[in-house]
């Protein structure tokens, strides 16, 4: 089958189609074999916990143990209560309106370069997949310069106000992942200070050197969409980070994730939450204990949907390895290179990993 690379690909004029290209038509989701959790009712034996994606009060005395519990049986929990204020996130989700609402040609202008990170342009995976999706991004990595060289070829009048947005967007969400950080270490009984890096990592550094953290924001945008059913937001996969910190916006559901042996579970939009994804370098670190959570994105015939994505990971050039024994995976040897040469997609990366003796084959 002819896959896509996502370099070269120019996003669909959204705003022009008024039916479902073949290029953009998946299978019908209704027919992808997944068990729907809104058939799925409570079996009233207490065990309602396991169909719902939890939603933690980070200021509650219990925070420690939910997220705890969060990561174990889903990799996904949302947070209520998380420090980020509401302006903050209100002013993220106008810029995004704003900045997906540009003239294709103008967005065009910041078109992700074949070699680079940043830029506007289809998901990474879409290399992966013989049909398109329905989205569009742009993708910012953390450190000033990314933005600096992004912002002014879209808002080349006044790009003061994007650049604001999006510094204190990185600032707050940074120190959100610093606060969960060592909730998730500490129900996993591990010092923070037996991380492969030094954490947390000097936030005065103005040059990017290799030491930092690696941060990286993802704006996305889900048009609506003249045949939701047959059309995919974003495919599977697992993120490539530590966690990965999310803003949806109101109303419409988008985001499910997959829960073994239950099916895609909605994560729906609570007001002010935040969700919380386990990426493949924590699968890694927490020997599995911690699984990355397999996700997806639908979208709606009505609503367009927004969402952004703070990925959070350590110093690019640091090795992974699971700090439990006996370990089920190999050290990720520069994690870095793993995800750049594509190899890790939709759980890719922790299959690539696994021990021989823990039987993936791989
Ligand atoms: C993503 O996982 O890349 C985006 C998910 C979302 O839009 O909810
Ligand atoms: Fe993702």
């Amino acid at each position: 089958a002819h896959h896509y690379n996502a370099y070269h690909i120019i996003p669909l004029n959204f705003d022009t189609v008024r039916e479902l290209p073949e290029t953009h038509a998946w299978p019908p989701l209704d027919k992808d074999n997944d068990v729907s959790l809104s058939s799925f009712s409570s079996s009233g034996d207490g065990h309602d916990h396991q169909v719902k994606v939890p939603v933690i009060d980070l200021s509650s005395d219990d925070a420690r143990e939910m997220v705890g519990r969060g990561c174990e049986t889903w990799g996904t929990f949302q947070v209520i209560n998380h420090g980020v204020p509401l302006k903050v996130l209100e002013s993220m989700e106008s810029q995004c309106r704003l900045l997906f609402s540009l003239p294709t040609h103008e967005k065009m202008k910041a078109l992700r370069p074949p070699d680079g990170a940043s830029g506007y342009g289809l998901p990474r995976i879409s290399c992966f997949h013989s049909k398109l999706m329905w989205i569009e991004g742009f993708t910012i990595m953390g450190g000033s310069s990314s933005l600096l060289q992004l912002a002014p070829k879209l808002f080349p009048h006044n790009y003061t106000t994007f650049c604001e947005v999006v510094e204190e967007y990185n600032e707050e969400m940074r120190k959100l992942a610093e606060r969960l950080l060592p909730l998730m270490m500490d129900s996993l009984g591990i010092p923070t200070d037996r991380l492969p890096w030094h954490w947390p990592t000097p936030t005065t550094t103005t040059t990017e050197t290799n030491s930092t953290t690696y941060t990286a924001l993802q704006l996305n945008s889900y048009p609506p969409c003249p045949d939701p059913n047959r059309a995919m937001g974003i495919a599977p996969h697992t993120d490539t980070s530590l966690f990965t910190i999310l803003q949806q916006t109101q109303p419409s559901t988008g985001l499910q994730v997959l829960r073994d042996g239950v099916g895609w579970a909605p994560v729906p939009p609570v007001s002010e939450a935040l969700v919380v994804n386990i990426g493949d370098l924590f699968h890694i670190l927490s020997n599995g204990r911690f699984p990355s959570a397999l996700h997806r994105a639908v979208v709606d015939r009505t609503h367009h949907r927004y969402s952004v994505g703070y990925f959070y990971g350590p110093p690019i050039d640091i090795n992974i390895f699971p700090l439990l024994d006996p370990p089920r995976y190999r050290s990720s040897r520069g994690w870095w290179q793993g995800s750049r040469f594509g190899q890790w997609r939709g759980g890719g990366a922790v299959d690539l990993y696994r021990e021989r003796s823990c039987g993936s084959g791989q």
